[in-house]
Parts: structure tokens; sequence; C-alpha cells
């Protein structure tokens, strides 16, 4: 298998695109704010100790803590509610804060292999070498780099599934071992690299790789004051008024029928396309158009796990 086919994409960040839908994300602020922080100290850390001598005259001892972390963040949560595009694009913030260049690597699905003996074993170890051979080539400069690496692994976990799974064949165990060698690697060559796995199933992934994780993220579906903030950017102009917009935004949440509601992709990329396509072109979009289309598209049924949960 050739490189280009370890990776489904290799993108160069900043750019216009990914600045443009991390910005379209909603109610993520808090995590956005830390990850910047995280991923920045990790990218950085000499950061730390800039911070610790100008606000305290000293390195004091808890910037420690931060020694020796795994660059590895976890994107955990329901689907439709935007790891993937934030796990895409926070590298375009991080590189226009840091004035960092980036290069964004999105792993394959392919990586998983035929099912041949070894094969998963020597992609996922081929994947992380070709990152790392890149990275090798970036060199500090009084201790903070110019450029950077994101390895992406989205749906994690198929990759990174529990070498506990009674059930689990040899080879997807293999897998995982390659991927914690992985990232065993790129901590102890301080390498600049962050490596981000998502998943809706955080309780599959291999305990030995939670562990590892800087932080972890959990997603959820918006709550009605973000589901308004969406209706509110989309629906603006159209006339509807903030009173109709909130009866919307709670007739999206949960009720006596269903104790989940709409999710940031059940509103961005079902309801809301179809209430423009059902309007036009004849009419303007109007209340009674937009309550039907709600009526009409159900909400995604959660993930077990996170339903459990709620
Ligand atoms: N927090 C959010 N704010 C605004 N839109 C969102 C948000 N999360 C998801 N979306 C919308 O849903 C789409 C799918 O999101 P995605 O990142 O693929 O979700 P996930 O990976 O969690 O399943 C995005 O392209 C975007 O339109
Ligand atoms: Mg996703």
């Amino acid at each position: 298998m050739s490189d280009t086919q370890l990776f489904e994409e290799i993108i160069e960040l900043p750019d216009t695109d990914s600045g443009r839908r991390y910005d379209a994300l909603v109610g993520l602020e808090d995590v956005k704010s830390r990850l910047a922080k995280e991923a920045g100290i990790l990218l950085n850390p000499s950061l730390l100790e800039d911070w610790s001598k100008s606000k305290h005259g000293r390195s004091i001892p808890l910037i420690k803590i931060f020694e020796d972390r795994h660059p590895l963040f976890i994107f955990a949560g329901d689907v439709g509610t935007g790891k993937t595009t934030l796990a895409e694009t926070f590298g375009d913030s991080l590189s226009r804060t840091n004035k960092l260049g980036i290069i964004l690597y999105r792993l394959s699905l392919n990586i998983r292999g035929s099912g041949a003996v070894g094969e998963m074993t020597r992609l996922v170890s081929a994947a992380f070498t070709e990152v790392k051979d890149y990275a090798k080539k970036l060199k500090p400069t009084n201790g903070k780099y110019s450029s950077a690496c994101i390895l992406l692994i989205d749906e994690a976990d198929s990759l990174a599934q529990s070498r506990e799974f009674d059930q689990m064949h040899h080879e997807d165990r293999a897998g995982v071992n390659a991927l914690i060698q992985g990232i065993d690697s790129i901590t102890k060559a301080h390498l600049p690299v962050i490596t981000v796995m998502c998943t809706n199933r955080l309780n599959a992934i291999d305990p030995a790789l939670r562990r590892r994780a800087a932080a972890t993220f959990e997603f959820s579906r918006p709550d009605e004051a973000q589901r308004l903030n969406i209706l509110q950017k989309y629906l603006a102009e159209t006339g509807i008024s903030n009173e109709e917009l909130q009866t919307l935004a709670k007739s999206t949440g949960t009720n006596e029928s269903r104790d989940y509601g709409y999710t940031y992709s059940d509103i961005t990329q079902k309801i809301l396309p179809s209430i423009l396509l059902k309007s036009y072109p004849e009419n303007a979009i109007d209340v009674a158009t937009i309550s039907e289309v709600i009526k009409n598209t159900p909400p995604t049924i959660p993930f077990n796990e996170y339903k459990e949960r709620t």
C-alpha cells in the first residue's frame, strides 16, 4: 500500500475553509478554549516555563505535572455533535494563534486492512512512521516550534477497540498494540505531533489508550439555548419572530414521547436544508413549513452508550 492510501487526506493549515467551519461550531466554547491551551502547551512546553517565570518570578513545581504527557486527545460523544469537525479544524485556530504551520494527517479507514495476519499492524506502524519522519525534520528555535502535525484517527473505535473484548480477533489486538506503540514513540521522541482519536463509543476504546490521553473531551447534543442559537443564525432575516424561534427550539428538544432531542447535524444537515427546499421556489419561509419539517424529521436515535447516561 502506498503512503497516500494510509491517509485519506493531508491538509496544510491554516486554510480559510477550516477556519469557517471552526467558527460555525456552536456550544463548544469551553472545549475550544481548553483544547487551544492543552494543544499549545503540548507543542511548546516552554510556554509554561515562560508563564511561570512571568507570573511567579520562578519555575514553579506545578508545571512539572505537564511533563511527559502523551500528546493524545480523545473526542467522545453522540453522533452529529461536532467531533469530526472540531478535530479537522482546531489546527487552523492553533496555527493562527501560535503562528505555526500545521500539517493535518487524516488516517484512512482502510487502515484496518483486509484482515490478513499482520496487515493492520503494518499499516498503523507505517502511518506513524510517515508522520514521525516528517515531524523529525521540524526543529524548535529557542524552544518553540514553527511547524507541527496533527494525526486524526476518526471512528477510532474501529481500530482502538479494547483488547479485553473476548470476541476480538487476534489481528485487532495487534492493531491496538501498534497504536499504543506509535503514540508512545511520539511522546518519547518529544515530537511536535498531536494525535486525536474520535469515537461514539468511549467505553469501547482500549483502557491503555484512554489512560494515555492528556484530555478526553465529551461532546453532547445541543441544549435549548444552543438550538435557539443555530436557528437564529440560519433563519435570520426570514421574518420569523424570536418568540417563534424559541418555540421551535423547544420543539426540537425532549418531550413526552422521547427523552432525547435533535443533534447539531439533525438541525444543520436535515431540518434547515429541508425547510429551504420545501419553500423554494414558490414560497417564502414561514412557521407552518418549519413546524411541518420538524414534525416529519425525527431526531437521530442516540447511540446506546450515551442514551444510558442521559
Ligand atoms: N457544535 C456544532 N455546532 C454547529 N453545527 C454542528 C455542531 N456539531 C455538528 N454540527 C453540524 O453537524 C455536521 C456533522 O458534525 P460532525 O463533526 O461530523 O459530528 P460527529 O463527528 O460528532 O458525528 C457538521 O458538519 C455541522 O454542520
Ligand atoms: Mg464523526
